[in-house]
């Protein structure tokens, strides 16, 4: 799988990491980029924190991925005057960390930007792979462009503030990668309760993961597209839900599709009956079963929308035994439907 690149660290330190850092870049400014729940609960954790840094901190949530926020940002830094030897510091989850390397990315072509990712989900996922962006006119992640940060540092101590919803949704994306990548670890990660989960392993696994499949197609022209296993049938599940006034977290719909999905290859042969079991006695051990409403053609309906696919044929991501997946796997609406038949009468 390959070990990770000089700019992704797992860190045990990360206020002496990030001065360290700091010292030897010698930027013109420093500037940090925070919301107001890390605010709270994450800087006060970094030793020491560099407290000549500029501070920023905007709302947190989905809805604050907006160009507003963007303006606030770019704004800040130009009255500050950043110049393009300035550096943004991020700290917070997935959201932050899009639209501040967003924002870093264009402001005078682009200046350094260090994530210090915060929740599960951002450490394990989203801060891997150089995808920066922001939600547009409704669409998610409508702007954006592609850009590495100069330096990530992936802490496991930032998890202990996370509320535990956010902890299970982002374990979603950890079994993704676990499933489809290592049948050895998936052996351990499924005798293990949530709380029991050894995090530096799996951040350390998780990144390594992404970053050689992100290495191998940063464009996801092909391979990089196994990385939306579960994400087929979950974003329909997730859309649906919450269109009909459902609370469901990403996680929770992405971890029923990948259980979806697993019912799905082991119909193709690719899994086998043994284990479908062992990931629907995993799966619903850590998330209890969704209540999928009947109108399951419409649910279905919804995968039509896949960025995967191809016209109009539905194209997902499969596991292809423990510990492998494939992609551009056509699938029609009947067997989503039977796919999700099957979740319903777990
Ligand atoms: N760039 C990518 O490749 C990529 C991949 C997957 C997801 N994403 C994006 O990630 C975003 C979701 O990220 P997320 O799940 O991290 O959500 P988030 O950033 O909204 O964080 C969740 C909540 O937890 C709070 N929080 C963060 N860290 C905390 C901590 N340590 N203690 C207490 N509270 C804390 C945040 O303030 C927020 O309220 C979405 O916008 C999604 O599009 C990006
Ligand atoms: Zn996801």
């Amino acid at each position: 799988m390959g070990k990770l690149p000089e700019h992704i660290r797992i860190s045990l330190h990360p206020g002496e990491d990030l001065n360290n850092y700091l010292r030897q870049r010698g930027y013109s400014n420093v500037f940090l980029l925070a919301d107001t729940h890390t605010q709270k609960h994450c800087l006060p954790r970094i030793n020491p924190l560099p407290e000549y840094a500029q501070r920023l901190v905007i709302p947190p949530g989905e809805e604050h991925k907006s160009l507003e926020t963007c303006v606030k940002v770019w704004d800040f830094l130009t009255h500050h005057r950043a110049d393009r030897h300035a550096v943004l510091v991020l700290v917070g989850g997935g959201v932050l960390c899009d639209l501040g390397g967003f924002c870093a990315s264009t402001y005078k072509r682009g200046i350094d930007f260090i994530s210090l990712p915060t929740t599960l989900l951002a450490q394990a996922d989203a801060s891997i792979g150089g995808k920066v962006g922001i939600d547009f006119d409704h669409y998610k992640n409508q702007l954006g462009t592609f850009q590495e940060p100069a330096l990530t540092l992936l802490w496991d101590g930032f998890l202990t503030t996370l509320p535990a919803n956010e902890l299970k949704s982002g374990f979603a994306e950890v079994i993704k990668h676990v499933l489809i990548s290592d049948a050895a670890l998936w052996d351990i990660v499924r005798h293990r309760s949530l709380a029991q989960q050894d995090w530096p392993a799996l951040l350390q696994h998780s990144a390594e993961f992404k970053w050689s499949i992100v290495q191998q197609d940063p464009r996801e022209q092909g391979l990089r597209k196994i990385l939306n296993a579960g994400h087929t049938v979950g974003h329909a599940l997730e859309t649906y839900l919450l269109a009909n006034g459902s609370t469901v977290s990403h996680g929770e719909a992405v971890a029923a599709g990948l259980l979806c999905e697993s019912y799905l290859a082991c119909q193709r042969n690719l899994l086998s009956q043994t284990e479908l079991r062992q990931i629907e006695k995993f799966i619903l051990s850590v998330y209890g079963k969704l209540t999928v409403p009947k109108d399951l053609q419409n649910i279905a309906g919804l995968c039509l929308q896949d960025k995967k696919n191809k016209g109009n044929k539905i194209l997902a991501s499969l596991p292809d035994g423990i510990g492998r997946a494939r992609w551009d796997c056509e699938v029609s609406l009947s067997e989503i439907v039977d796919a999700l038949a099957y979740y319903s009468a777990l």
